[in-house]
């Protein structure tokens, strides 16, 4: 399930996908932040275009909105090839993948986006097109099946994925390059979104971006649509500039705190600190308890939460951390006991 959250990292639809794309760094040198994985990548696409060959198969792992398929199109354009995009959830049928593999020419990059969500039967058409660039097609059924290979072009693969640990090993050990992204700077983010706005082509203060910056839990989608909507406040009640007080105005009429939160994150936590004395809880509880999936809030809701320190995920389930208390204008448990008996004591 997907919720339509401002603070989502995931996108919401083909009119922001449009938007985002004009938004979008073209090359590696206008990719802000994650400066480990792009010197790890221009290393292996310079190496690649010095041996005419077609850059490793490359998998980029991480939480949604940071940039995996900007990356993508980034490794086309720097390679000079076309880009193929698809996702393990539309292809259904071995054909789908086929289809798309025999039309690959060489060197072009084909992305597989929520790759961790193929199936298994599809999967296993993969590892001989990644590995020698050829498809094992069975034709016939029982004892007259035979097997024929079809060559194909060489071709990279870029997969893309929010949970590594969901990729069976064989796909995983068939990746040359394993990249992991992670939430962003707050400096690198207001980096971005000066350079968004300058696109937009609205004018923005430093302390404006920074304001912005701190709001968008790491993630450069999540920057971008928050400005995108401190503009529109921007424009219809001040001057059309941006500068701090306009961003905390018009963020706090969507709902986003300082921190970055909004109302889903705020009642995760009180979830698990008013219905569960602040953990340790189980997710299927949390999630019961929300009336959410599971899978939608390990996937859009904890990450963030984890990374601030607000979360902490053991053995026995989810607890609350002592700032997420303190956030929410509660004192967390030590503190509680130096106070005397509290409402969950009685
Ligand atoms: N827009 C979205 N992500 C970006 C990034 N990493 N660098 C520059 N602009 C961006």
């Amino acid at each position: 399930m997907s919720i339509e959250r401002i603070v989502s990292g995931e996108s919401v639809g083909f009119e922001e996908e449009r938007e985002q794309l004009s938004l979008r760094p073209k090359t590696l040198k206008e990719y802000i932040g994650q400066s480990q994985l792009k010197e790890n990548l221009s290393i292996a696409l310079e190496a690649a275009k010095k041996r005419s060959e077609p850059v490793d198969h490359i998998l980029f792992h991480g939480p949604p909105g940071l940039g995996k398929t900007t990356l993508a199109h980034i490794i086309a354009n720097e390679m000079g090839s076309e880009l193929v995009t698809t996702s393990g959830p539309s292809l259904q049928q071995p054909t789908d993948l086929l289809g798309i593999l025999t039309n690959l020419s060489e060197g072009d990059i084909l992305f597989i986006d929520e790759i961790h969500r193929l199936s298994t039967v599809i999967e296993e058409y993969l590892y001989p097109a990644m590995e020698d660039f050829e498809i094992d097609f069975v034709v016939d059924k029982g004892a007259f099946a035979k097997t024929i290979k079809i060559p194909l072009k060489r071709f990279t693969l870029v997969g893309a994925t929010t949970r590594a640990g969901f990729l069976s090993a064989p796909l995983r050990d068939r990746f040359g390059l394993f990249q992991h992204l992670d939430f962003y700077e707050p400096a690198d983010l207001a980096t971005i979104v000066s350079r968004s706005a300058g696109i937009l082509k609205v004018e923005i203060d430093d302390q404006g971006s920074d304001e912005i910056a701190t709001r968008s839990r790491g993630t450069p989608r999540v920057a971008n649509r928050l400005l995108r909507r401190v503009r529109d406040y921007a424009q219809v009640k001040a001057d059309g500039r941006i500068n701090s007080k306009v961003a905390q105005q018009s963020l706090k009429m969507e709902g986003v705190d300082e921190l970055g939160l909004d109302d889903l994150d705020r009642k995760y936590l009180r979830t698990i600190i008013e219905f569960y004395r602040g953990g340790p809880v189980g997710i299927d509880a949390i999630g019961a308890t929300l009336n959410e999936e599971s899978e939608t809030l390990e996937d859009l809701v904890e990450p963030y939460l984890l990374k601030i320190g607000f979360l902490q995920r053991t053995s026995r389930g989810r607890c609350a951390g002592p700032r997420a208390w303190e956030h929410l204008g509660m004192s967390p448990p030590e503190a509680r006991e130096a106070e005397g008996p509290t409402l969950f004591d009685s």
